[in-house]
């Protein structure tokens, strides 16, 4: 009998008089089997409401403590001058750029990142606001001042960074050593473009780099550290501000003392003038040379 037992299901009803009995016993069994589920319930809504409780304390006290961090996050206070270059931007500047200088698909690029020395560069040289599209944006009697111009850049810096100019106006440095250095390293790194005499050349695709004979201190340096169109940048790993100091003084020098040696030739440049000489000095040779030869 007990094998039979052994084998029969547990909530065996059909198993005559010891049925309820042991029926009872799962029973019981299942009751216990309910409770936890509602320890275990009880246990987590108990801890879920800690974890509110927590946050919320967390959270009021940060609020409490940390306002100003909050605040400087989401809308950093811009200086006074950047409120005015603000002004100035959103009645010109907006249509082309967009609302928080993101650019604008198809009329003008982001200018985040491109820094005040690049805002002050395109607006001091009036190549901004630019009329029309173009090949390339040029040089023209400036809109703004170069002061509204440093406000706009003030403001387009303090938004998105990017290179600015140094402090101060000590942008040209014209002691000797400096002026010959920096021919050397005018020669080097501008003269392919803007040639020799700082006349100035044409570039490939209707593009030019213009004459330096009328560029101001500033312009010089903002357009090295930004390097507009096709113009490389020139950073300060490149160039060295103490070097862009020394390139200033020998343009300005250059656009100072016109032409000590005489005739120009527009200021081509060492070959067109060794051309020159070459036929002059030929032309004559050969004159010579016949009056000679028609004298004997
Ligand atoms: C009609 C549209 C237009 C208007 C208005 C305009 N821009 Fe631009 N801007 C452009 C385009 C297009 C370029 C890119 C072509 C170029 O560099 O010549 C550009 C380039 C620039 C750059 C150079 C970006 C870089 O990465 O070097 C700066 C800085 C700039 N604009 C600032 C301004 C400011 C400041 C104003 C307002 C005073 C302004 N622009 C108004 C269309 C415009
Ligand atoms: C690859 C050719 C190239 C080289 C090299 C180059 N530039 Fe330029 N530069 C240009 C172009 C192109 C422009 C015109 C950009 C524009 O109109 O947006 C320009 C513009 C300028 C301007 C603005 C002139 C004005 O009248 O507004 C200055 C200043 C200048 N360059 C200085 C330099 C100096 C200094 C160097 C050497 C350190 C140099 N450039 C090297 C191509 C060059």
């Amino acid at each position: 009998m007990s094998w039979k037992l052994g084998r029969r299901p547990a909530g065996d009803r059909s198993d005559g008089p010891a049925g309820p009995g042991r029926g009872s016993v799962p029973r019981r069994l299942h009751l216990p089997a309910f409770r936890p589920p509602k320890g275990r319930l009880r246990r987590r809504l108990s801890a879920a409401a800690r974890l509110v409780a927590a946050l919320a304390i967390v959270g009021g006290l940060y609020t409490m403590f940390a306002p100003g961090v909050t605040q400087a996050e989401d809308t950093p206070p811009l200086s006074s001058t950047a409120e005015q270059g603000k002004r100035l931007y959103e009645t010109t500047c907006v249509i082309c750029h967009g609302r928080n200088a993101q650019g604008v698909e198809g009329r003008g690029p982001s200018l985040i990142g491109a820094g005040s020395a690049a805002v002050e560069f395109q607006v001091g040289t009036g190549r901004m606001p630019m009329a029309r599209q173009e090949a390339q944006a040029d040089r023209k009697p400036p809109h703004y001042t170069w002061d509204q111009a440093r406000q706009i850049g003030a403001y387009i810096q303090e938004i998105g960074g990017g290179p600015q100019l140094p402090e101060g106006d000590r942008l040209r440095d014209t002691s000797d050593g400096a002026i010959s250095r920096g021919g050397e390293l005018f020669r080097i790194n501008c003269s392919a473009c803007h040639a020799f005499g700082l006349g100035g050349g044409a570039l490939s695709s209707g593009k030019y780099a213009p004459a330096l004979d009328n560029s101001t201190d500033r312009m010089i340096y903002a357009a090295m550290l930004t390097g507009p169109q096709n113009m490389p940048v020139f950073g300060d790993n490149q160039l060295t501000p103490d070097e862009k100091r020394a390139i200033i003084g020998y343009i300005q020098t250059l656009n100072e003392d016109k032409d000590p040696g005489g005739f120009g030739l527009s200021r081509l440049g060492p070959v067109p003038e060794a051309l020159v000489i070459f036929l002059v000095g030929m032309v004559a040779l050969v004159f010579a040379t016949l009056w000679i030869a028609g004298k004997s």
